[in-house]
């Protein structure tokens, strides 16, 4: 009795606690598979959110799930879970609305010059999260065809989570979430739900058809078969270490087309790597 309590210290009623050295375990796993920093300062959040987890798997210890973490068959199907639990999804539409400023001001109306319909814009949302910001782009892709006739996109998104990739892909939103657009476009592009009790929306289908969802870990290699013509990373690079972040950058510049166009966060910085890139404005950046 004493030693199972020791083993299963309660946190609020039926939590069950991880020891240092487990938490040290799932921290550096992540660290080396995702390249997510989790210090010790985020265990009590790492815990918390693994009660779930547990339950689901009808543990109830953190011993037992980590020797199934890091079991051949745990690997397998729980890293999935795992990532899904740990990384933070936060994202809206027309986030950081002065990047589709310079877009539709500088970026497409270049291209479309220089291209001249001969091919379709490619566009990779790097850390595409639940899918507001490939939609997004969607929405403002397809309002610049409308005012320049024979233009052409293909949009790429990708994250490492699959949970959220699943949400994306289906296009459905709350209501609420859809504030962020215009009434405009919400007119174009969204229908809503038939049973006006659920309060959503859901994308048309030639928008939905716009969008490839794909999983993809940043920590891999990737070399696409054709290269990117804008890739937008936003919000993604804070939780890399800086390392991590220039390799990061490096991999994105392999994939972009000269001239092309690589976009990060507002609360993200390059300053100080040695890349082959040129500054546009704030946040944004040129192929060289
Ligand atoms: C805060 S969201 C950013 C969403 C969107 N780009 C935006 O700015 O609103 C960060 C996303 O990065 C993804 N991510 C974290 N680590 C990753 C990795 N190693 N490879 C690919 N995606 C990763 C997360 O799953 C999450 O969906």
């Amino acid at each position: 009795m004493l030693e199972r309590k020791k083993k299963q210290p309660a946190l609020s009623g039926s939590q069950v606690a991880m020891a240092d050295r487990e938490y040290k375990r799932f921290s550096d796993f992540i660290h080396s598979e995702c390249g997510i920093k989790l210090p010790p300062s985020k265990k009590t959040m790492v815990e918390a959110r693994l009660q779930k987890r547990l339950r689901s798997l009808e543990m109830t210890e953190f011993r037992e799930y980590c020797e199934y973490v890091f079991s051949s068959k745990g690997l397998d199907e729980e890293l999935i879970h795992l990532i899904d639990v740990i990384t933070t999804n936060t994202t809206e539409f027309f986030r950081e609305p002065r990047h589709f400023e310079i877009l539709n001001k500088i970026v497409l109306p270049k291209w479309a010059a220089e291209h001249q319909n001969r091919r379709a814009l490619r566009f990779w949302s790097a850390g595409c999260s639940t899918g507001e910001e490939p939609y997004t782009l969607a929405m403002v892709f397809s309002e610049f065809a409308a005012r320049n006739s024979g233009f052409r996109f293909s949009i790429l998104a990708t994250d490492i989570s699959t949970n959220v990739l699943q949400r994306a892909a289906q296009g459905i939103y709350s209501e609420d979430k859809s504030s962020g657009i215009n009434y405009e476009m919400k007119k174009k592009y969204l229908m809503r739900s038939k049973d006006r009790s659920r309060k959503e929306v859901r994308f048309a289908p030639e928008i939905r058809r716009s969008i490839k969802f794909s999983r993809l870990n940043f920590m891999h290699d990737f070399k696409f078969k054709d290269s990117m013509d804008i890739i937008f990373c936003r919000n993604v690079l804070i939780y890399f270490e800086r390392d991590t972040q220039e390799q990061l950058i490096r991999k994105f510049c392999d994939n972009l087309t000269k001239g092309g166009h690589l976009f990060i966060g507002h609360s993200e910085s390059l300053t100080g790597m040695d890349l082959p890139l040129s500054q546009l404005a704030p946040t944004v950046y040129t192929r060289v």
